[in-house]
C-alpha cells in the first residue's frame, strides 16, 4: 500500500503514515539502504520490526528523501542531514529563493503494528503512534496520574491512557536525555479527550519545561505530536 494519510499539524509540521501491507521482501526491494541500516535490519528479531523500519524508508522516498539522508545520534534519535532533499520543494528554484537546505528540518519517527509514521517540521517536535489496547490501561498506574481517568467509560480510559503514554514518549523523543522517567519526571495537565490537545511539564535536572501537544485518532491508533513551548 502506498502512503495512507497526511496530517497537517501546523503550517511547518506534517506527519505521514504508511499502512504496511507489503511483505518484507517487497519493501526491501523497493528501498536503497546504507550499510549501517542494512546491518540494523539484519539484527532485528521480528519481521514486524523490519517492516516498520523499511516502511519508514518508503515514506522518506515518497517525500524525495532516502535512507542516506537520515542519521542517528548515539541515543538512537534520528536527524535529517542538513542538505537532505535539497531543492525538492521546487522543480526549478529561482535565484532569489531561500535554499531549502538552509532551513533545519527536524524528523521524528514512530511505528506500531501495521503503521509507520514520520513527522517533518521546521520546529523541534516528537511523535508517537500507539495502537489502542486494554494493556495500556492496565499499566496506567505505572506511568500516569490515574485521577485523569476518573468519570470516563472504559474505552475512553483506554484512549486517554494511550494519549498520555504517547505524550510521554513524544516528550522523551524531543529531549533525548538519559534518566528521564515517565512517572517521575513528565506530568500531564488535565485535558479533555475531545479537545485533541493538551499540555505537559517535564521536571528534570532542576528545570521545568512546558510542552504543547496535539493528538489524533488514526484508525485504531492514537497519534501524538509534542512541541516544546516557545
Ligand atoms: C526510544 C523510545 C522513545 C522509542 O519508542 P517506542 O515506542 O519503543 O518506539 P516507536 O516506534 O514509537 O519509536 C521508535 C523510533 O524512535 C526513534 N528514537 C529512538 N531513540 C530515540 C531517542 N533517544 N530520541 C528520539 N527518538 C528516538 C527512532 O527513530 C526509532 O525508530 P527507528 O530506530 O526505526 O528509526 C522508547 O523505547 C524509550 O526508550 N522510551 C523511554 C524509556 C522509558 O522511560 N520507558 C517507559 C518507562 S515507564
Amino acid at each position: 500500500m502506498p502512503l495512507h494519510k497526511i496530517l497537517h499539524i501546523n503550517e511547518n509540521t506534517t506527519a505521514y503514515f504508511w499502512h504496511i501491507t507489503e511483505d518484507v521482501t517487497s519493501l526491501f526491494r523497493a528501498v536503497s539502504l546504507r550499510d549501517t541500516s542494512l546491518f540494523r535490519l539484519e539484527g532485528m528479531k521480528s519481521e514486524e520490526h523490519q517492516k516498520g523500519f523499511l516502511a519508514v524508508r518508503m515514506l522518506l522516498q515518497h517525500l524525495g528523501y532516502n535512507d542516506y539522508d537520515l542519521t542517528y545520534d548515539e541515543a538512537g534519535k534520528p536527524h535529517l542531514m542538513p542538505e537532505a532533499g535539497s531543492w525538492k520543494l521546487e522543480e526549478t528554484p529561482s535565484p532569489n529563493t531561500q535554499h531549502p537546505s538552509s532551513i533545519i528540518q527536524h524528523i521524528s519517527i514512530s511505528h506500531s503494528h501495521e503503521f509507520s509514521c514520520i513527522c517533518i517540521s521546521d520546529e523541534l517536535m516528537g511523535i508517537d503512534l500507539e495502537k489502542l489496547k486494554e494493556k495500556t490501561l492496565k499499566i496506567a498506574p505505572r506511568f500516569m496520574g490515574v485521577k485523569h481517568l476518573e468519570n470516563l467509560t472504559t474505552s475512553e480510559q483506554i484512549e486517554k491512557a494511550t494519549v498520555i503514554w504517547g505524550v510521554k514518549e513524544s516528550i522523551f523523543k524531543i529531549k533525548n536525555e538519559k534518566g528521564i522517567s515517565f512517572p517521575e519526571h513528565i506530568f500531564e495537565d488535565e485535558f479533555d479527550l475531545k479537545d485533541g490537545k493538551c499540555t505537559a511539564k517535564l521536571h528534570f535536572n532542576n528545570q521545568i519545561e512546558n510542552f504543547y501537544i496535539q493528538f489524533y485518532n488514526v484508525e485504531a491508533y492514537i497519534f501524538v505530536c509534542a512541541f516544546p513551548n516557545k
